[in-house]
């Protein structure tokens, strides 16, 4: 070490060695910039379904289908919400498909965009929970409210209605004005232990 050469500075009469950065650090760090494009490329660089994110997502999903082939298809009607509302992990599922096809037009907490707000206790199209997954399947406003019974599984459907009948009466914030009549409220969801009688019954 003393034979090294020392930098001709001195501050304070100490003094510093002149030791080169080992070969190994350079490189290193070398390789970690030439990684490092290739790196922003793949996962930034705005291919679909690359991110993290994206990618837990698609896991998600296909948990979830897995899940759907337990349950079977379920029909899109006001008892199966009903049922639905009341079992929160499916419901978050519900969440996940609205974040995911919903938030554009309905806004990020169902605030309403250039589709209604879904948070007050006002709607159009909607007296009974089952409307609700019928205007999802079908479409309403002549088309200014997309229909999903193509892109969407039918116990997403019903998931995603179970979500959105959450959100009434949260009156977010910053929301459209209420739009339409306002409804009778929704029926109770029935108490767990008794949908999972009926799940073991079918
Ligand atoms: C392209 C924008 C758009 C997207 C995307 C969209 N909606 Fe809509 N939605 C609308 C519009 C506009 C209306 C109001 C239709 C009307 O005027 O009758 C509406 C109405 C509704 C209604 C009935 C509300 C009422 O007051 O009657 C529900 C429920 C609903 N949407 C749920 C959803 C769900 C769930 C999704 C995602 C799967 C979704 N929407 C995606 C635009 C959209």
């Amino acid at each position: 070490m003393s034979e090294a050469p020392k930098t001709d500075h001195a501050y304070d009469g100490i003094e510093e060695y002149d030791n080169p950065l080992p070969g190994w650090w350079k490189w290193l760090f070398i390789a970690t910039i030439v990684f490092a494009p290739f790196y922003w490329v793949y996962y930034h660089g705005g291919a679909e379904g690359r991110s993290v994110e994206d990618q837990f997502g698609i896991a998600l999903a296909e948990n979830t289908r897995l899940q759907f082939a337990e349950i079977g298809d379920l029909q899109p009607d006001t008892a199966t919400v009903a049922k639905f509302m009341g079992k929160d992990s499916w419901v978050k599922v519900g969440k996940s498909v609205f974040r995911a096809n919903c938030i554009s037009c309905h806004g990020r907490e169902g605030e309403g965009k250039v589709g209604p707000n879904l948070t007050d206790d006002s709607y159009k199209n909607v007296k009974t929970l089952g409307d609700i997954a019928k205007v999802i399947n079908n479409g309403a406003g002549n088309g200014a409210m997309p229909k999903w019974s193509h892109r969407l599984h039918v116990n997403e459907v019903v998931m995603v209605s179970a979500f959105v009948a959450s959100l009434r009466g949260t009156n977010a914030e910053g929301g459209r004005p209420p739009e339409g009549n306002k409804i009778a409220a929704w029926p109770e969801p029935p108490p767990e232990e008794e949908v999972e009688d009926e799940k073991e019954k079918s």
